[in-house]
């Protein structure tokens, strides 16, 4: 491994462990006010790549961390099962959130709150996790058994997207979240025959309804009957492997994402406009990891490269780059209500490593 591949290792694994709470939480960017939280998204792909790196204390504490959330609205969510159960409306912020404070409280701030893609993420993350030899604790078990009846319930209800944004659509890239997670704790032996059966069945359930409509010339589609793009779609294929690498779809989406959204620097949408659209270098982490998936390593080690090269003084990476942007006279407004983009954002370092370490399995080094 070369020096600067070892620096960044390092800086990365750093920077997360710094910017993990005493609870286990970890805050998805430490210079950005609005990021002083830690997401049920960001958290699973951060702990996902700190065990691959054998940083399992820093993987434990995060899943420690929600395991007692889950377990603190296990009533909730049994609660808002039944209702649902019963035909009772749910409004969308009485579901779980997808952030929470440090010591594990909701924000009071008005939010975008309902994203389910988060507790399937993260229970994909504790698959990973025991496929690497480790064991969970029963309280986590008893936290993903919630889970399974929640997400079961709830896959199907309209979200917003992993942006946070466009509320009122079956999100793919959500959808694909929690059936990477069902299918995963759908093996596990610990988890009661009701659940596991129940989590096969709603995997095969989500992956028909994208395979039937989520799906346009071919490709991922970002919601269902939709034909819009997103880059958030690439997780299907990589990390989540819902679809094969040699499957056209896998081939389709990935040559659509980069030709539509960039290699080297990926938005998340066209119409993204948030500090006005920059590219986002871990999307681009996304992209390489399905590059590899889709059988070209080489394509991977180039977006690795370039993303060292993003780095500043502090070996720090940065949420989304400054140009170009896709709607630049919107960077302004966003600067001046919300502060400076999120630098370092602790998901960045986490797809990078993630990134460095899918491409020594796959060219067998270290
Ligand atoms: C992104 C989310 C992310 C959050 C924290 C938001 O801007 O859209 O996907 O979970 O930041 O990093």
């Amino acid at each position: 491994m070369n020096d600067q591949l070892l620096a960044l290792r390092e800086s990365s694994i750093r920077i997360i462990k710094e910017n993990q709470a005493n609870s286990g939480a970890y805050i998805a960017s430490p210079n950005f006010k609005v990021y002083n939280y830690s997401w049920f998204r960001d958290g699973a792909f951060i702990a996902d790549a700190m065990s691959e790196q054998n940083e399992n204390a820093s993987a434990v504490s995060f899943h420690t961390w929600a395991t007692h959330i889950i377990l603190e609205r296990e009533e909730k969510i049994a609660s808002l099962i039944r209702r649902a159960k019963q035909g009772e409306e749910i409004s969308p912020d009485e579901h779980l959130h997808c952030r929470y404070t440090t010591d594990g409280r909701e924000s009071e701030e008005i939010w975008t709150n309902l994203q389910l893609d988060g507790f399937g993420t993260w229970i994909w993350s504790l698959d990973k996790y025991l496929q690497r030899g480790n064991q969970l604790p029963i309280a986590t078990y008893r936290a993903v058994e919630s889970l399974v009846g929640y997400l079961t319930s709830f896959w199907r209800i309209e979200s917003y997207d992993w942006w946070e944004e466009s509320f009122g659509h079956q999100h793919v890239a959500n959808l694909g979240s929690i059936a990477a997670g069902l299918q995963g704790c759908s093996r596990w032996e610990n988890l009661s025959e009701d659940s596991r059966k129940q989590a096969a069945q709603t995997a095969v359930e989500i992956k028909t309804l994208i395979c039937k409509r989520g799906l346009v010339d071919g490709r991922l589609a970002k919601w269902i009957d939709g034909t819009e793009l997103d880059a958030s779609l690439l997780a299907l294929i990589a990390p989540f492997n819902l679809f094969e690498g040699t499957d056209s779809i896998s081939r389709k989406t990935v040559a659509a994402v980069m030709s539509e959204l960039g290699t080297f620097g990926t938005y998340r949408h066209k119409e993204d406009g948030y500090f006005g659209g920059g590219r986002w270098p871990l999307l681009s982490c996304f992209l390489g990891l399905a590059f590899i998936e889709i059988g070209q390593p080489e394509k991977a080690v180039e977006i690795l490269q370039w993303v060292e090269t993003l780095t500043n003084e502090d070996l720090e990476l940065p949420e989304q780059l400054a140009s170009p942007l896709l709607y630049p006279a919107m960077r302004a407004e966003w600067i001046q209500s919300w502060g400076e983009p999120a630098v370092p954002l602790l998901w960045s370092h986490a797809m990078y490593l993630s990134l460095q370490a899918a491409l020594n399995e796959s060219t067998g080094k270290e």
